[in-house]
């Protein structure tokens, strides 16, 4: 039977991993995953997860299933930290919270819910959007569309274009909104853009799936959160997918959940049995170490306050590489203007070149990005910005 099958070409994002690896020049770049690096060039454990492990590996009698939906503590904590501490949204019984394999998984949970309420549901996703965006969401039968979003003439957002394919969609559509960090460009909606899009989502009657990846990467942890946190308090309904990849460092430990907020206590625990029987289908139950962890430092005030320290500490240094990346390109490639660059947040960024120049930069530089020129700005380090940066020249040929 597998003799049928074809040879598949690797994955654009995962797939530069293993090309990166085996490159053995000293020089080289990796600018493909999306993974925050120090300035050493190392993703080390944060210090606040390590402490939560070593209490927790004091603390573990057993390691007996936990339950379908996860980590009870964990999903408390998700909440709160997606929605905010004050919400009135985290005292009432209208979301439901399900832990879930990474943000992927969330991702997919909350696809396989639209397709079980309503089958035929489109669902909308910028133009671009992150690359895996498309299976995962389509993979379980739903169909895709795209509403215009980035504006390659001035690295920002097409808003009034965005504004107008939503008004026009039918009611019961759903769109894909990334709450931060826009994957792959960097721009983001700001908070009055994010009122007018609310605005329209609620007079069109729409359902918002939010991508909440990069929650303290951006701007700050409570401002990364301001468009899921607007949609949620001024909605009948909506999905989001938090993921602590990125803002806990936890990327292969695989912490994601899925935050489904309904009409009312009775559709929102409705909506819990419905993801519980999805999950059981497809993994039946999530990894437990990785949500234990965040559930640990979260609880835990000392904890809490250091893991916040330490993502302040990514996130301004994201900024910094953003300010001297855009100012090593503007002397190196006078003829290009990527000041975009201290405009965007979030760890990546569009070059805004072609595959060609992209291929030469590999080839050439050993610098790597994907296909379609998004950096991740966080691989980047202070002292090899100015060999990025002619190397951008040189495959400009500047
Ligand atoms: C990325 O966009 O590079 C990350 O989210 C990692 C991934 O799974 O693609």
């Amino acid at each position: 039977m597998l003799e049928h099958l074809d040879r598949l070409p690797p994955d654009p994002i995962l797939g530069l991993m293993a090309a990166f690896r085996a490159d053995s020049d000293p020089r080289k770049v990796d600018l493909g995953v999306g993974v925050y690096r120090d300035e050493r060039g190392e993703t080390p454990v944060m210090q606040a997860v390590r402490d939560a492990e070593r209490a927790l590996l004091a603390r573990q009698t057993t390691k007996t299933y936990v339950a379908p939906a996860g980590n009870a503590g964990f999903n408390e904590a998700m909440r709160r930290l997606a929605l905010g501490e004050d919400s009135p949204l985290v005292a009432s019984e209208r979301v439901c919270a399900v832990q879930a394999p990474g943000g992927c998984g969330a991702l997919r949970l909350g696809a396989e819910l639209i397709r079980a309420a309503r089958p035929e549901a489109v669902v909308h996703v910028s133009a671009p959007t992150w690359a895996n965006h498309v299976p995962l969401l389509s993979g379980c039968g739903l169909k895709l569309e795209r509403y215009p979003y980035f504006d390659t003439a001035t690295g920002g957002v097409r808003f009034e274009a965005m504004l107008s394919a939503l008004e026009a969609l039918p009611p019961r559509s759903v769109v894909l909104l990334h709450a931060s960090c826009h994957n792959p460009t960097g721009a983001d909606l700001d908070e009055a853009q994010w009122r007018e899009t609310a605005a329209v989502i609620q007079r069109r009657a729409l359902l918002p799936f939010i991508d909440m990846a990069y929650q303290g990467l951006g701007r700050g942890l409570t401002e990364d959160a301001y468009g899921a946190r607007l949609l949620a308090e001024q909605l009948p309904e909506a999905l989001i997918a938090v993921s602590c990849s990125k803002n806990f460092g936890l990327y292969r430990e695989r912490v994601g959940c899925l935050l489904a907020l309904g009409e009312s206590g009775a559709a929102a625990a409705a909506a819990l049995t419905q993801l519980v029987r999805i999950a059981r289908g497809l993994y039946s139950m999530p990894p437990d170490h990785g949500a234990a962890i965040v559930a640990e430092v979260l609880a835990s005030e000392p904890l809490r306050a250091a893991w916040l320290a330490e993502l302040t500490v990514m996130r301004e240094r994201i900024l910094q590489l953003r300010g001297a990346t855009a100012r090593e390109l503007a002397a190196a490639c006078p003829h290009k203007d990527f000041s975009r660059i201290v405009r965007q947040r979030g760890m990546f960024s569009f070059l805004g070149v072609a595959p060609e120049t992209v291929r030469r930069l590999r080839e050439a530089h050993h610098v790597y990005m994907t296909d379609d020129s998004r950096i991740n700005i966080a691989g980047l380090r202070m002292e090899n910005i100015p060999y990025f940066a002619r190397a951008v020249a040189q495959a400009l040929g500047q």
